[in-house]
């Protein structure tokens, strides 16, 4: 019944794509300054627990979700969900299951990649400033140029549109066409982009400050401080591990469903994480951290999100050779995010051409014009404004981009181990040349990754109430009453968002197993 479906062209092009749809601005923008603010040494303790406990299992299971999805003709998380949830519940109930899930993967991949691709935009613009010499007179400091920049339309939209008909280009041509062979070419070069400012930030010695110096940066990380480890920390690695591998936001179930039934699932995922880990801990722990301590000192790694577009600007203006290394800088961030948000990009034209029979070509142009409407309140208000606090953005990033992954994340493990069960393991060693053992799925899957999950997620919804986030008017914007309706504004899109995304699961679900939801 189902017409055919694409499929990945060959097995690096595939691990390529699914590299490129990890890799993004979480590795080399959000990395350094989470790790930064949560004490350096303190931070990577509970990361590599989050890695191990939540991350490599929870990766299984998407891939699983979605090869298993894509034999059935689903590309988009509910029904993929609703097919695993079935097998241990009533129809009825795992089709609500199913479409909450929907309703989440729905809302990361429109809202999300709405400010994400203005962060492209942005990596864009200063590239081409970088090689223009945009950043380089001294006279203005790099903080006031990057709010003009924010506040400038011209820059702003520019770039922002450029970026978004490149995604749109890209996705239109389809998944062999488009995405693999963009991440063939992107990827590449982002790694040897990367393994240049490494060495270059490694050989740093102390310019700035002969206390400062490029190896004590790294000391600053990799010098595990259990004194100081606290909640905060744990929760922040456990969501910088969601989103630096794409989890819990369904774009790998899709990327997943493009593989053929035999298709290595096993291998794939470790593949996956360990282009990721590299890109991120070796790669972006190597050039960030150390070049803002050689320069900046240990006050200036924690500047936080500012780092890659006010520090780093900063830098290139002293560092001999800063023009090209400000390029290549900000070209690796441009790649790395537009090879992710292909992957957000992608999956709503896959829900538009499975649920509605929109082609391809069409769904494109239909989610370039969708991603213009919703990306326009963040381009919008630091120019209308005039602050440069991004609270609309902040607002999204805090419950779509971080606190609905980990929930997703949770139902998805939960539908897989206690729903779906031995099939599920059935399921990933399908074609895998290393079987998971099945201790592996009683212990991980089936206990410490829920329990663990529901632990962080139990503290992170204590910490969102603590920070005052749940409030009418949340703490961080308590002080500047001209972004409270930015703010309301963006939870009045995220309701209705889910509600959107949850109906839609559940139509897409009844049209399509329609008779054992009666029956059931
Ligand atoms: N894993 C991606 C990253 O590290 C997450 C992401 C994907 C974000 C797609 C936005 C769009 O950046
Ligand atoms: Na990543």
């Amino acid at each position: 019944e189902q017409q055919q479906r694409e499929e990945w062209g060959s097995k690096i092009g595939l691990i390529l794509a699914m590299a490129g749809n990890a890799v993004g601005l979480g590795n080399f923008w959000r990395f350094p300054y989470q790790a930064a603010k949560n004490g350096g040494g303190a931070f990577m303790i509970p990361y590599f627990g989050a890695l191990i406990l939540l991350g490599l299992p929870l990766m299984l299971c998407e891939w699983q979700l979605g090869r298993y999805g894509g034999k059935y003709g689903h590309g988009t998380l509910g029904p993929m969900v609703y097919l695993q949830a079935r097998e241990g519940l009533n129809p009825k109930s795992a089709a609500i299951i199913a479409s909450i899930a929907g309703a989440f993967a729905f809302a990361v991949t429109l809202l999300v990649n709405s400010y994400y691709n203005h962060l492209i935009g942005w990596t864009l613009g200063y590239a081409v400033m970088s090689v223009t010499g945009g950043y380089m007179d001294t006279a203005k400091g790099t903080g006031d140029i990057f709010v003009s920049y924010i506040q400038n339309p011209a820059q702003v939209f520019t770039f922002w549109v450029i970026a978004l008909a490149g995604l749109a280009w890209a996705v239109m041509r389809g998944v062999q066409e488009g995405i693999e062979a963009w991440a063939k070419l992107m990827m590449p070069v982002l790694y040897v982009f990367g393994i240049i400012l490494a060495v270059r930030a490694l050989t740093l010695g102390a310019p700035a400050n002969p206390d400062w110096s490029a190896l004590k940066g790294l000391n600053f990380v990799w010098n595990p401080d259990f004194s100081t480890l606290n909640w905060g920390s744990a929760l922040a690695a456990a969501g910088q591990i969601f989103f630096t591998m794409s989890l819990g936001m369904g774009i790998v179930c899709n990327y997943a469903s493009y593989l053929k039934p035999e298709d290595d699932v096993v291998v794939s995922s470790v593949a996956m994480i360990s282009l990721n880990e590299f890109a991120e801990i070796v790669l972006g722990g190597s050039i960030v951290i150390p070049i803002a301590y050689a320069f900046l000192g240990p006050d200036g790694i924690s500047a936080g999100v500012g780092l890659s577009f006010i520090a780093f600007p900063n830098v290139f203006r002293v560092m001999a050779g800063g023009q090209i290394f400000g390029a290549l800088w900000f070209f690796l961030l441009f790649f790395a995010g537009f090879t992710s948000a292909i992957a957000m990009y992608n999956y709503l034209v896959a829900l538009l051409e499975e649920d509605l029979g929109i082609e391809r070509k069409k769904g494109a142009i239909y989610i370039f014009l969708a991603y213009i409407v919703v990306g326009l309140p963040v381009g919008l208000e630091s120019i209308l404004t005039k602050t440069a606090d991004l609270a609309y953005f902040t607002e999204v990033d805090n419950w779509v981009g971080s606190y609905l992954l980990l929930v997703l994340g949770l139902i998805e493990v939960c539908v897989v181990a206690f729903f779906m069960k031995e099939k599920a393991l059935t399921e990933i060693n399908k074609g895998a040349l290393w079987r998971v053992p099945s201790w592996f799925f009683n212990l991980f899957i089936r206990g410490i990754t829920p329990v663990t999950l529901t632990i962080v997620l139990f503290f992170s919804t204590k910490t969102y109430i603590d920070a005052g986030y749940f409030r009418i008017v949340p703490s961080f914007v308590e002080q500047t009453p001209v972004l409270v309706p930015w703010v309301q504004a963006a939870r009045v899109v995220i309701f209705l968002v889910l509600l959107v995304g949850f109906l839609q699961s559940y139509k897409s679900i009844k049209t399509k197993y329609g008779k054992e939801l009666e029956s059931g």
